[in-house]
């Protein structure tokens, strides 16, 4: 063979090896036709379980993304959707910022990275709202906590100091998303409210932040121990792996599932560089995996022809499968920014003593922080259990929308029996405190109103409708009256006294529960930014969209694997959930594979198409 024949194979070789090896994130020009699996959504779920189902080597998976690559984190217009909620009537009809990553690593590249887990009882409401068989409760989730999380320990001399309690057991050791306690000057001002928080009536110190119980603790950052920059889904389940089956394309608005019959058989998908360019599709050998978070997996559904039939013969769509849960249970955590208070000696705060130790050499991240998680018993040992009678005999028709049909409102039930226990508890959050200065936000941690998603039917693949319905179930507002007046009484601990606390806001002419309850409605947020639900994994016949192995009713090869899917809210911010919800989501969509499922009732996995 002449040399230089020898040459040009060479060259050959090593420009198709470079064609092979392409790396994230591809064009769309390089595009195949089919992949095993296609995950709509880079963000915390789908990057999540594109890692673990690429981790093989051989399983194809393509991540289509609406947001781009975007080497700066946090909360940016840049980075964000850009939706307002409708105007909220119980709250004077204010509207509200939606807020949404839409980036490569979607929401945990914008979240605030507090790291906070929930409680073993709201767990198991997930598994009693699943049916009698359903391993999504408390014991069959911390398998996935600890397999999609590790742990970064407190420093040694702050930890004895500060009472920080840790218990490595409710973590793990092998992956590569962190809750690290980071290394950072903790003023001796914290022991104070350490103090205070820790003799209210009825509190607790758990284990550890993770261990599933209420009470006083120190928790987590979503951060890396070493330089405590941001550990998200990019860092976790993208950067670096450069497998040659894991591809991503970023620009990509996916609006619909293709189907043959019921089987989903791929994605149409436009440009968001060039909105002139005609829909593309690609194809999904395996399965369909929808990622795109509680507000928009929604859309692509309905925009599918999988949603209420109402809405959707309204906007002209046609009904495939009429699932009148989509887009409704929806469900975030609410709360007031500010209950204000003025010290005499505490300020400035900064010139308590403090621990030295090692400086976040980046900037970012931050020190151990602390939080009181604290159960509606020990908010208010008075009136918990005539607030948990109010609302287990209400009539839930009277609370809910008008076009909830008859699946909707007995999920609604289910839910209300088990939430008639959990407002009963100690040991189930209601109101989340985080102690760093006197007074502070506080919040209602489980809302019994339920919101809804819907797409505007004049443009339905424009903006989505959000509206929270906040405070549409009057019981939202009760709760937040007793929070607020435990926030007085947490104030009022002899603790503070020789700083002589002074509220400011609401202030002392906002005394009664009347009074307060008006308060209330001009100053509640109704999001945290942890919106849920949508999509929810419960029986068909209570208004479920999802079955227990995350399949969309009515279809094969079409899963949600996303923060939609949780039939009722944390009591925790909800990035941590989300992680264990998508690693859980891997291993029932591997054992598919094995066992040739992947729809409902039977395992059937021919060729259907084509
Ligand atoms: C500002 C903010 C602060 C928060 N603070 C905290 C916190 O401190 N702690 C905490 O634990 N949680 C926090 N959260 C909540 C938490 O981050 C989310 O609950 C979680 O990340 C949601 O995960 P997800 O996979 O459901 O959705 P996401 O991570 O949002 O992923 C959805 C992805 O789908 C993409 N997408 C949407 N539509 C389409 C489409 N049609 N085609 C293609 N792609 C699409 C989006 O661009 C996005 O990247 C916060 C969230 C926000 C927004
Ligand atoms: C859109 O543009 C970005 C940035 O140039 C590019 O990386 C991406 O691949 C493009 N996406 C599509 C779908 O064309
Ligand atoms: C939201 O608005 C900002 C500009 O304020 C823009 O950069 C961003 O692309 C918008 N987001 C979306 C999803 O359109
Ligand atoms: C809110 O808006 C609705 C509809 O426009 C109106 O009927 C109602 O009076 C408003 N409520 C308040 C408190 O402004
Ligand atoms: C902590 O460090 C600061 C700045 O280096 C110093 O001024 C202060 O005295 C130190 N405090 C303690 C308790 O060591
Ligand atoms: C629905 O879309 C139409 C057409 O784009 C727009 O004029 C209208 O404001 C939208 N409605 C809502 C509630 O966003």
């Amino acid at each position: 063979m002449p040399p230089l024949h020898t040459a040009a194979l060479l060259l050959l070789g090593l420009i198709l090896q470079l064609a092979w090896t392409s790396p994230v994130p591809i064009e769309s020009r390089e595009l195949k036709e089919e992949y095993d699996y296609i995950i709509v959504g880079g963000g915390t779920n789908g990057l999540t379980v594109g890692d673990r189902l690429t981790a093989d080597g051989k399983s194809s998976v393509l991540v289509l993304e609406y947001g781009y690559f975007d080497n700066e984190v946090a909360m940016h217009p840049r980075r964000m959707f850009n939706i307002t909620s409708t105007p909220q009537p119980e709250l004077g009809n204010r509207t509200f910022f939606v807020g949404l990553g839409c980036v490569v690593g979607g929401s945990s590249s914008v979240n605030g990275q507090v790291f906070l887990r929930g409680t073993k009882q709201e767990f198991d409401a997930w598994a009693q709202l699943g049916g009698r068989r359903s391993t999504w409760g408390w014991k069959g989730l911390l398998p996935y906590f600890k397999k999609g999380l590790s742990f970064s320990p407190p420093d040694e001399e702050q930890a004895k100091e500060f009472n920080i309690k840790y218990d490595p057991e409710f973590w793990g050791t092998s992956a590569n998303i962190w809750g690290s306690f980071g290394h950072g000057n903790l003023r001796g001002v914290m022991k104070l409210f350490y103090s205070a928080m820790k003799n209210m009536p009825g509190m607790t110190v758990p284990s550890d932040s993770g261990a599933g119980e209420t009470g006083l603790y120190w928790y987590t950052l979503s951060q890396e121990p070493e330089n405590w920059q941001r550990s998200y889904s990019r860092t976790g389940h993208l950067d670096g792996l450069n497998r040659e089956n894991y591809e991503i394309i970023v620009g990509a608005k996916v609006n619909k599932v293709l189907f043959h019959r019921d089987v989903a058989t791929g994605v149409q998908w436009v440009s968001r560089n060039d909105t002139e360019l005609p829909p593309q599709t690609v194809r999904a050998r395996k399965e369909v995996i929808l990622a795109a978070g509680t507000v928009h997996t929604p859309q692509i559904l309905m925009l599918s022809g999988i949603g209420p039939a109402p809405l959707l013969k309204e906007a002209n769509i046609d009904v495939k499968v009429n699932l009148p849960g989509v887009g409704s249970n929806f469900q975030d955590h609410s709360y007031i920014p500010s209950i204000f208070y003025q010290c005499k000696l505490l300020l400035p705060l900064g010139v308590e003593p403090q621990i030295n130790v090692t400086r976040n050499p980046n900037g970012g991240g931050g020190p151990p922080s602390l939080a009181a998680m604290i159960g509606l018993p020990t908010i208010s040992p008075e009136n918990f259990e005539a607030l948990a009678k109010k609302y287990e005999t209400q009539d839930p028709r009277e609370y809910l929308p008008e076009w909830y049909d008859r699946t909707l409102i007995e999920g609604y039930r289910q839910q209300q029996k088990i939430y008639a226990k959990l407002m009963r508890s100690p040991d189930v959050t209601f109101n989340e405190m985080m102690l760093f200065g006197p007074g502070g936000s506080v919040q209602n941690l489980h809302p019994m109103s339920r919101g809804s998603i819907r797409i505007n039917t004049t443009n339905p693949e424009g903006g989505m409708i959000v509206d929270y319905r906040a405070a549409t179930n009057p019981i939202d507002i009760d709760v937040m009256v007793e929070i607020i007046k435990f926030m007085r009484k947490y104030m009022a601990s002899p603790y503070f006294e020789p700083y002589e606390p002074r509220e400011l806001i609401p202030g002392p002419n906002v005394m009664t529960d009347a009074d307060l309850a008006t308060w209330a409605r001009a100053n509640i947020i109704p999001s945290v930014f942890h919106p849920i639900g949508t999509c929810a994994k419960m029986p068909r016949k209570w208004g479920g969209v999802v079955d227990e192995d995350l399949l969309v009713y009515d279809t094969r090869r079409l899963s949600i694997v996303d923060t939609s899917v949780m039939p009722i809210i944390v009591g925790a911010t909800t990035s941590m959930a989300s992680y264990a919800i998508a690693e859980k989501a891997a291993d029932i969509i591997l054992s598919r594979r094995r066992h040739g499922g992947g729809g409902h009732g039977g395992g059937h996995w021919g060729r259907d198409e084509d």
